[in-house]
């Protein structure tokens, strides 16, 4: 083995339960009562994910799969990637599918998976360095939301955010990211995007409303993590499942509906939450897109999308996409240069 490793940390000590203590304090006092998704995932959350991602139902993860090994070359070849930057890598099968391509080109030297989960890095990391001995790993822990984990590394890099995980972000903090992204790609960097497509309501509620009720215990967990890290005192058994297309906002929402009255005790925070019989707690919004919507929140963000790649039956997207350069400013505002 001649690639190097090593692991970063770009979480303070105590960020996971600082940010999970507001982000509840907030959130459950907030109307509708909502938690942001990234705290499903906790051994068993990323677990349950997993079970998802091979259901029928769940075409996102499989449709993306298709593309990249359809488009990995042409991917690897508009890149010339040195590096591969990863937001959210998990335990990604996804990945090999590009880091083969880079490789057959010619041009990888590194990669840089970025997870909020320490465990899941290593594992990861530790796959990745038997199959791929050469390749330099350097893995980062840290929040997406607040680092991208693209200084220090090999340039031409490609910042790779798949999965339509994009989608789980609100109107104003996608917005954030983009524009956060594109402060951070230098000239001949690019951003490779995964992003979900509007469909026929039919098949949205069933990706994320399986009849094998996978999604729904993924969906309860996120009481088992607040149960565990809190101290709370939630009774999962009294909360069903709800998947629900807002048509307006062109989203998937994820709730959990409370099936009787009841009063939740959260010591860690010293809160304490009635539920009304039916009252939902918003758990997750997964946003589905439209390619010309796309195109627009990428230019606003300063970034130019060079390639949209999509699968036979146009269920979803990989873009690929570079820093537009900024204008020059005019030396003499007002008065245009002669001609
Ligand atoms: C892949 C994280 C974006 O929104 O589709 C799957 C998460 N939630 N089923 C998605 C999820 C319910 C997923 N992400």
């Amino acid at each position: 083995m001649t690639g190097r490793f090593t692991l970063t940390h770009r979480l303070t000590g105590n960020h996971a339960s600082t940010s999970l203590r507001t982000d509840v304090l907030t959130g459950l006092a907030s109307r509708p009562r909502t938690l942001p998704p990234k705290w499903f995932y906790d051994a068993r959350g990323s677990a349950l994910f997993e079970e998802i991602t091979r259901l029928p139902e769940y075409y996102p993860t499989r449709t993306e799969r298709e593309i990249l090994a359809a488009r990995a070359p042409e991917i690897a070849a508009a890149t010339g990637a040195r590096t591969l930057v990863e937001l959210g890598s998990g335990a990604s099968e996804k990945t090999r599918l590009l880091l083969d391509a880079l490789r057959d080109a010619g041009t990888l030297r590194g990669y840089v998976p970025v997870d909020v989960s320490d465990s899941a890095l290593r594992r990861s990391a530790h796959r990745l360095r038997v199959d791929y001995p050469d390749l330099d790993v350097h893995a980062v822990v840290a929040d997406f939301g607040q680092h991208l984990g693209m200084s220090g590394s090999e340039a031409p890099r490609v910042l790779a955010f798949l999965g339509s995980t994009i989608g789980n972000l609100l109107p104003a903090e996608r917005s954030a990211f983009l524009r956060r992204a594109r402060e951070e790609l230098e000239p001949g960097d690019t951003l490779l995007l995964g992003t979900d497509l509007v469909k026929d309501p039919g098949t949205l509620v069933a990706a994320y409303d399986d009849p094998a009720g996978v999604t729904a215990e993924f969906n309860r967990n996120v009481l088992a993590v607040l149960n565990r890290e809190l101290g709370a005192d939630f009774d999962l058994g009294a909360f069903e499942h709800v998947a629900r297309w807002n048509a307006e906002k062109e989203w998937i929402e994820m709730r959990l509906r409370a099936t009787r009255e009841l009063t939740v005790k959260i010591p860690a925070v010293d809160l304490v939450v009635s539920f009304e019989r039916g009252e939902e707690l918003l758990t997750e919004v997964s946003a589905k897109f439209r390619p010309e919507t796309v195109r627009a929140e990428l230019a606003d963000a300063g970034l130019a999308a060079t390639h949209c790649w999509t699968d036979p039956a146009d269920h979803f997207a990989l873009w690929l996409a570079t820093p537009v350069p900024a204008p020059v400013p005019s030396p003499n505002p007002g008065h245009p240069a002669p001609a």
